[in-house]
């Protein structure tokens, strides 16, 4: 059994992918800070498969080893890795002028050092998988200027840096950076309370990455996800700037 590693796998995308993974035969293993939800979530999960919580924040290298020590010993190695728990500034969406270090340090510790813990953890792993596979959660706001939104973007752009150099420095290891767009979860209600929810559900943005796990799988690479007339697609996107000729 292929084993994967999601950080954040009580709420929201977490969730939904713990579940999809479940159902396509892969055991999980997953972290977040709230125990009552961890052993809420593997309650009613447990039936669907082989799942392991473990209780305590990404930002602390400790947890990334226990993740990974627990694939080891339920599953024998570690097949996958989704970074996908993630913060916003606190307090929320601080303007750069506003901006306390020690918040953007903490946003920086989950969003970013915990994806650093867990590849430099798994990576031993990962090499021996037949299949190994890197998913980190980004979002528009990498690339976007969006007021107030410096802390989280920097945090995400800087995450795909350093996943996608990782998946460069290791061409065997399927490496993807996605943006799943606006989802109806705690973090969105978080982030933007005074907006309607947004129409895309998580479930449906966990379905549409089953490619992940399903061969054909997508090139390494930055995606995000189009709403097509069949549903959500996976759509690689470039970043690099061509230079015009005046
Ligand atoms: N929702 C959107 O509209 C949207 C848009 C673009 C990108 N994204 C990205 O999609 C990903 C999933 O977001 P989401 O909306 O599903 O988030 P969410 O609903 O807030 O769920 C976050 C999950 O991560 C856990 N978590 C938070 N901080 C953690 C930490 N320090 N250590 C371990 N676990 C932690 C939470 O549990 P605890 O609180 O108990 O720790 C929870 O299980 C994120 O990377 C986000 O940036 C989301």
């Amino acid at each position: 059994m292929n084993s994967w590693i999601i950080t954040g796998g009580t709420k929201g995308l977490g969730r939904a992918l713990a579940e999809e993974l479940l159902d396509f035969g892969q055991g999980v293993i997953f972290c977040a800070r709230t125990a009552q939800d961890i052993a809420h979530t593997v309650d009613a999960l447990q039936a669907r498969g082989s799942i392991v919580g473990v209780t305590g924040t990404i930002a602390d290298p400790w947890v990334a080893h226990q993740l990974v020590a627990q694939a080891r010993e339920r599953f024998g190695g570690v097949d996958g890795i989704i970074a996908n728990a993630s913060v916003l500034d606190s307090p929320p969406l601080a303007p750069v002028c506003e901006l306390d270090p020690l918040a953007l340090q903490s946003v920086l510790s989950v969003n970013l050092f915990g994806a650093l813990h867990l590849i430099q953890a798994a990576h031993t792993w990962l090499k021996q998988s037949r299949r190994p596979t890197i998913l980190a959660l980004t979002s528009d706001a990498a690339h976007s200027t969006y007021p107030g939104w410096s802390g989280y973007g920097l945090s995400k752009a800087a995450l795909e840096e350093l996943v996608l150099t990782y998946g460069k420095e290791n061409p065997e290891i399927s490496t993807l950076v996605i943006d799943p767009g606006d989802m109806d979860t705690a973090l969105h209600q978080e982030a933007l309370p005074q907006e309607p929810p947004p129409s895309r559900h998580a479930v449906t943005v966990a379905k549409a990455l089953k490619n992940l796990w399903q061969e054909p799988r997508p090139a390494s690479g930055r995606y995000i996800l189009t709403d097509d007339p069949e549903g959500l697609r996976l759509q690689e996107v470039s970043l690099r700037v061509k230079a015009v000729a005046d």
